[in-house]
């Protein structure tokens, strides 16, 4: 689906030293431009979302899209999923990503199977929801808080309802781990990022993305009471997972 032209990404273009990295109204006017060349393979994970919807979600089931952003996501699970009559929730506390969200969806007139709602998903209370979607979002909550969020979530979701979660990772092997970064670079600079831009965007990101490794976020599913769990995609240290809630 075409999208609305969003802003060229060019926030790390400056000489000035990075502050920490937030979702502010600057960034979200060029989110989509920076989702699409910063997240490798990005739309095929919503894709293979999309086929895992398909096969666990029923007519009327809530699929919540937590940290939804500017709801292109959502918007794409519609395009996808046209017969299987969901409804979509998106939840940010970003007032500025909601607005763009909402008027995406008007564009697409979509605005009937999509509610956007502002709220910290962390405090979010959905019992009976079909799915959760949790794409590049966990890596921001703070580690501590993480456990206590993803059992909430278990705890909302119907019986044979899924998580999916989308993260960067951190590879436990350095040497690896170094490489996979490297080539992560070398896929942001054949996207038309600077050294300079690349360089900025990771110190501004240091304290504020906190990447798990695959196995810390398998436990951490598991812990929380999941007990059908599954990487369903990787790209070096770009991994989705689906987690499903026993019928
Ligand atoms: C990297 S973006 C997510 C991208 C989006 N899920 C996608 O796949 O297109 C992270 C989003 O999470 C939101 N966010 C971060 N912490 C949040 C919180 N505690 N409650 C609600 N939204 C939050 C940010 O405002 C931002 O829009």
């Amino acid at each position: 689906m075409p999208e609305p032209a969003s802003r060229k990404d060019t926030l790390f273009q400056t000489e000035s030293v990075p502050e920490d990295f937030v979702f502010s109204e600057r960034v979200v006017e060029v989110f989509d431009d920076m989702l699409d060349r910063s997240i490798p393979f990005y739309r095929e994970v919503i894709r293979s979302t999309a086929r895992l919807l398909q096969a666990s979600m029923g007519p009327q089931d809530h699929v919540v899209d937590l940290g939804c952003a500017t709801g292109t996501t959502l918007l794409e699970l519609t395009r996808l999923l046209p017969d299987q009559e969901l409804q979509f929730v998106g939840v940010d506390n970003s007032s500025a990503m909601l607005e763009k969200a909402r008027l995406k969806s008007e564009l697409y007139s979509k605005q009937d199977i999509i509610t956007f709602i502002e709220e910290d998903i962390t405090r979010l209370h959905r019992p009976e929801t079909g799915a959760f979607l949790l794409n590049y979002t966990l890596q921001f909550i703070r580690p501590l808080l993480r456990e206590d969020f993803l059992r909430r979530l278990y705890a909302d979701l119907r019986p044979g309802g899924l998580l999916i979660l989308a993260e960067k990772t951190i590879s436990p092997d350095a040497r690896l781990n170094r490489e996979f970064i490297e080539i992560y670079h070398q896929f942001k600079r054949e996207r038309g990022y600077s050294e300079l831009e690349i360089a900025k965007k990771r110190e501004a990101l240091e304290n504020v993305l906190i990447p798990f490794s695959i196995d810390e976020n398998k436990a951490l599913l598991q812990r929380v009471g999941f007990t059908s769990i599954a990487t369903f995609f990787q790209w070096f240290n770009f991994a989705a997972f689906v987690a499903v809630k026993a019928s």
